[in-house]
């Protein structure tokens, strides 16, 4: 591309190397959407504040619309296409998710699997009010935050609310009661 610097990025994405010459100043989502063809993470804003657009770089949850590409030479990158076992089994996260109906559009939904995997994976038992702390980076227009809250308890604790399973009347895999 005349007059446009380009560099050279080499990734391990889910696992798989990729590598491309980008123009310098590729943000690393689109390098995922637009050269790997990876769009289940979202761009939301471009501005780093919707959170939509979360992967894992190097096993830590980041907004990859605030790092180059050419910033993440030679790291691994986990994208929401990569959490799912091979077999099609849903990672636990986007398991209770589904569990939960969180969602509605889904357009936040990649980047709040991503947030709720690295919250877990820093505070494998949160509370209420950490999981509301620990999503605050993520916007959400259509679900109230309700039902992602639970599913990110259920994900940690097995239960909507956070109780240990049975303790409310409730075992895994239930709404929690609620309808
Ligand atoms: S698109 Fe990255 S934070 Fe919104
Ligand atoms: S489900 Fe629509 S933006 Fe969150």
């Amino acid at each position: 591309m005349p007059g446009v610097r380009e560099v050279p990025v080499e990734l391990t994405v889910n696992g798989t190397t990729r590598s491309a010459v980008v123009p310098a100043r590729t943000l690393l989502v689109h390098f995922l959407r637009d050269h790997l063809g990876l769009t289940g993470t979202h761009v939301g804003c471009d501005t780093t504040q919707c959170g939509a657009c979360t992967v894992a770089l190097d096993g830590v949850a980041v907004k990859s619309c605030t790092v180059l590409a050419a910033q993440a030479d030679g790291c691994a990158v986990t994208t929401i296409e990569g959490l799912a076992a091979a077999d099609g089994t849903l990672h636990p996260v986007q398991q209770a998710f589904r569990d939960e109906h969180a969602l509605q559009c889904g357009y936040c939904t990649p980047g709040m699997v991503m947030a709720v995997r690295q919250l877990i994976e820093d505070q494998p038992s949160p509370t209420e009010d950490q999981v509301r702390h620990a999503l605050d980076g993520n916007i959400c227009r259509c679900t109230g935050y309700q039902n992602i809250v639970a599913a990110a308890l259920r994900a940690a604790h097995g239960t909507a609310d956070g109780t240990t399973p049975g303790e409310n009347g409730t075992a895994p895999g239930e709404n929690g009661g609620r309808a």
